[in-house]
Formats: C-alpha cells, sequence, structure tokens
C-alpha cells in the first residue's frame, strides 16, 4: 500500500470520526452516528494494520473474528443497567492499549546507538511516551477500580483516610518528577519501570476516595483520559488519525464531564475530592426529619383522575431502569393518547446513571424522540398540565434543591413537577434515591404516591385506564 493510500485512508478515517461525533450529538441520529465512526475506526485499524505489515492476514482475521466475538457476546449479554461499568472496562482497555505502545517504542528505542538515543531527550517523542504511559496507566487502574465498584466487587463507598490528600499531592510530585526524568534521558528503563508502577498505584488511588454512585462522572473524566492517552500515542508513532481520535475523545469527555457536574450542580472537585459517595451510601440514614404523612393511592384511583385529565408529563428516573419499565411506559403512552390526554416526556441531564440514560431506554421502547423534552423546555409547562407522572426518579424532583440551602443538593437544576396540578409518584418505598435524602414532594397536598415496581404499577395503571 502506499504511502498517499494510506495517508487518504487516515483522512476519511478521521472524518468518519468527526461526522460520527457530530451525529452522536442527537437521539435521532446517534446510531448514524455509530455507525460513521465504527466505520471509521475501521478503515483506520485496516490501514495501520497494512501500512506497517506488522502481521499478515490470517493474523488480522482471527483479530477479527476473536473480537467481533467477544464484542458482540459482552454487547448482547450486558444489561442496560450495567452499561457504565461496561464503558469502564472498555476505557480501562484503551489507557492500557496506549501505555504498552509507548512502553514499546521506548522498549525499541533502546536498541538504537547511544547518541541516537541521547538525541531523542527532550523531544516531543519522548515526552509522548511517558505522557501515553502515564495516562494511559492511571486510566487502565481507575477504570478498573471504577468497574470493580459498580459491579459491587469492592464496596462502592468512598475510601477516605487520614493525609490523603497530601499522600496523593507527593506520589504526583514525585510522577512529575519522574516524567521529567525520563523524558530528558530516555535510556532510562529503571525510572521508566518505576513510573508505570507508581501510576498503575496512583490510578488507584485516585478513585477509591470517589463514592461509588458518582461513578458515572468519574467514568466520563477516565474516558477523556483514555482519549488523551491515545493521542499521546499518536504523537508517538507519528499517526495524524489516532492523534486526531485521541483528541475527539478527550475533548468530548472532558465536555460531558462539565455537562454532568453543572446538571449536579457540583464542581469536578467535589465530585473528584468531596467524597459524596460515602453520603449516598449510607442508606436511608439521611432520610431527613418527619415531614407528614405521604399519601398512598393505588393504580385504580389514579385511574380516575387520569380519566379527567386532558395533559400528563411522565417524568422518568433510575426506577425505570432498574424496573425495565420501558416498554409499559410506551404502552401507557399509547392508551392515554387513545384517552385523548397529551403526553410528553420530561428528561433530566442526570436522570439515571449515565449520560442519555432515559433517552436511550425510552428510544428502545419506540417511544418518539419528539415527546421527550429537555428540562429547560418542558419546565414552564408543568403549571399548566394536569397530571406529573414520577416514574422511579427522586432527586431530580427534589423542590430542596430549589429552596433549602442547607440540602446537599441545593442549587441543582430540577423538574419542577411540584407545579403540576396534580402528582403522581411511582416508587417502591419511601426510601431516598442517590443523593441519600428524603424528598418533600412526597409530602405535598397535590402529591400521590402508588408503591411498587414501576414496571408492575405501570401496567396496572394500563389495565385500569383502560377498563375505566
Ligand atoms: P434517584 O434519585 O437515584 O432515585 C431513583 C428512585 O428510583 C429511588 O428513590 C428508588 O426508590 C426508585 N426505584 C428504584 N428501583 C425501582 C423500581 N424497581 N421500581 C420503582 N422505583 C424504583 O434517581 P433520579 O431521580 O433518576 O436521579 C439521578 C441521580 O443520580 C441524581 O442524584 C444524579 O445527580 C445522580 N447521578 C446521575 C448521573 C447521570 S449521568 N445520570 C451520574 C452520576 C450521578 P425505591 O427504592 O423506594 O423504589
Amino acid at each position: 500500500m502506499s504511502e498517499t493510500t494510506i495517508q487518504i485512508a487516515y483522512l476519511v478515517a478521521s472524518t468518519l470520526f468527526i461526522l460520527g461525533l457530530r451525529n452522536l450529538s442527537s437521539p435521532k441520529s446517534a446510531t448514524l452516528g455509530n455507525a460513521l465512526a465504527a466505520s471509521g475506526m475501521f478503515v483506520a485499524v485496516l490501514a495501520t494494520l497494512l501500512a506497517q505489515g506488522v502481521v499478515g492476514w490470517p493474523t488480522i482475521l482471527a483479530g477479527v473474528v476473536v473480537g467481533s466475538a467477544i464484542g458482540a457476546v459482552l454487547a448482547l449479554r450486558i444489561e442496560m443497567t450495567a452499561m457504565p461499568q461496561m464503558v469502564a472496562l472498555l476505557n480501562g482497555f484503551g489507557g492500557a492499549a496506549s501505555a504498552l505502545v509507548a512502553g514499546a517504542e521506548l522498549v525499541r528505542a533502546q536498541g538504537l546507538d547511544p547518541a541516537t538515543l541521547a538525541e531523542m531527550g527532550g523531544s516531543i517523542k519522548a515526552s509522548a511516551i511517558v505522557l501515553g504511559t502515564l495516562i494511559g496507566a492511571v486510566t487502565l487502574t481507575g477504570s478498573l477500580v471504577a468497574f470493580a465498584k459498580l459491579q459491587e466487587l469492592v464496596g462502592g463507598a468512598a475510601v477516605t483516610y487520614p493525609l490523603q490528600r497530601t499522600v496523593n499531592g507527593a506520589i504526583a510530585v514525585a510522577v512529575v518528577v519522574l516524567c521529567v526524568m525520563i523524558a530528558i534521558d530516555p535510556s532510562r528503563m529503571d525510572l521508566y519501570a518505576a513510573l508505570a508502577a507508581v501510576a498503575l498505584v496512583f490510578g488507584v488511588l485516585l478513585v477509591i476516595p470517589i463514592g461509588g454512585a458518582d461513578m458515572p462522572v468519574v467514568i466520563s473524566l477516565l474516558n477523556s483520559y483514555s482519549g488523551i492517552a491515545a493521542m499521546a500515542t499518536g504523537f508517538v508513532l507519528s499517526n495524524a488519525s489516532l492523534v486526531i481520535a485521541g483528541a475527539l475523545v478527550g475533548a468530548s469527555g472532558l465536555f460531558l464531564t462539565k455537562i454532568m457536574c453543572d446538571a449536579m450542580n457540583r464542581s469536578l472537585s467535589n465530585v473528584l475530592f468531596g467524597a459524596f459517595g460515602a453520603q449516598a451510601d449510607d442508606g436511608g440514614a439521611a432520610a431527613g426529619g418527619d415531614q407528614g404523612t405521604a399519601k398512598a393511592y393505588t393504580p385504580e384511583d389514579a385511574a380516575v383522575i387520569f380519566s379527567n385529565a386532558s395533559s400528563c408529563i411522565i417524568v422518568p428516573g433510575y426506577g425505570m431502569a432498574v424496573a425495565q419499565a420501558q416498554h409499559a411506559v410506551a404502552e401507557l403512552t399509547e392508551v392515554l393518547e387513545s384517552k385523548g390526554i397529551k403526553v410528553s416526556f420530561a428528561i433530566h441531564p442526570v436522570a439515571g446513571r449515565m449520560p442519555g440514560h432515559m433517552n436511550v431506554l425510552l428510544a428502545e421502547a419506540d417511544v418518539a424522540y419528539e415527546r421527550l423534552i429537555e428540562m429547560d423546555e418542558i419546565n414552564p409547562q408543568f403549571p399548566e398540565t394536569d397530571v406529573a407522572l414520577v416514574l422511579g426518579a427522586n432527586d431530580v424532583v427534589n423542590p430542596s434543591a430549589r429552596a433549602d440551602t442547607s440540602s446537599p443538593i441545593y442549587g441543582m437544576p430540577i423538574l419542577d413537577v411540584d407545579y403540576a396540578t396534580n402528582v403522581f409518584v411511582i416508587k417502591r418505598s419511601m426510601n431516598p434515591g442517590f443523593a441519600g435524602i428524603q424528598n418533600p414532594l412526597f409530602f405535598h397536598d397535590n402529591t400521590m404516591m402508588i408503591f411498587g415496581d414501576a414496571k408492575q404499577v405501570v401496567l396496572s395503571l394500563v389495565e385500569a385506564v383502560k377498563n375505566y
């Protein structure tokens, strides 16, 4: 394959990555975006293998078959609620690959004559090698800890100990010193081994103080790191396509992290060092004092109110994902519409446990995109709405975020469901959600609780509304 053909292939691949990312920004075009980006990656991998003559066709084919089989089994078997930990693993593998490639290049450089190796000192390539190794190794072990917490292989609570920040600060300084020394003198493989070992430990130490419930934000950040590590590796290999792909992943991961932090009204440093998960993991302990009595209703009672309604906004949350209630909700939507009730969905940016969680589930159940309305657009509609149906959501509809300055979620933008004429809340108990705090909404005069698993309750509601 000629050099020009290879560069054209890289250009095509990079263009496909950019178009893919562009299409991923809307649920409507996300499937196409995914396909474009995946094709771009296929073109890039093929061009690299052919250009470098790294391996022969039989090995390439074997890799494609084995890799595709593992990917297909994982993708088919994974539960939607387990998607964050799968992404964590994939990020970790990406970081590991970047660190290994950077390390292999340094090992190869040891074969150069001493003068040429010394000349490499201080070069972009030497700096990229240490950066790729450092960020790749941190991403690997950090992602494995995130995976273990989300998969509940270890406790999800934030692990804190005295002088934790001092210890992490000292390690950070040691890491920087090692990086500079190796970049200046690439012959120091002993220092390189030390850097790799310290970076692996550092990844663990950076993630253990973060509570399991904050892991989605951390995973988004680690995703960004894996992109930066890949970008560094692109510089090591002088591969423009890898630099572009890494930069796209690095930048989009950072943006996503910021969007998630903004939607929770928390700074990134509060997520990383605030040990917020420790609070969330205490279950009902932070449930708050006596707020009055919540009113329990049955689906049949609710059907009476629905029969007099002309508009309904459904607010899905994490409970919908746990109950896998999306298909039942789609059925309810059809039944309500058939009775002349206008139905929309209010989507909070951090409802559920991963970005776009609600959109993905509702798309799976074929709920039309036009019905899904974002927070800023739907909030003014609640005062004119007859029924707000809160389905396994809690924190994202907690009015304390608006008014209670002492609340841990004070300042977080919420969906103003309490302004609707009637509010139904479907959940299994009075237990708090992710933030570990009680929700005064449940005790409001216009709020009616329907206790039970979201899917079962919605199916009963469908029958009750049909038969009313
Ligand atoms: P949460 O506040 O976590 O509340 C979910 C509620 O669902 C719980 O109160 C639970 O009550 C109920 N539930 C669980 N299983 C259920 C089932 N099978 N049937 C019915 N209800 C069930 O969820 P949310 O309102 O979606 O808010 C998301 C939270 O996660 C926010 O605090 C957000 O900051 C945080 N977070 C989100 C993200 C992203 S990117 N989405 C990332 C990090 C953190 P019961 O146990 O009583 O049933």
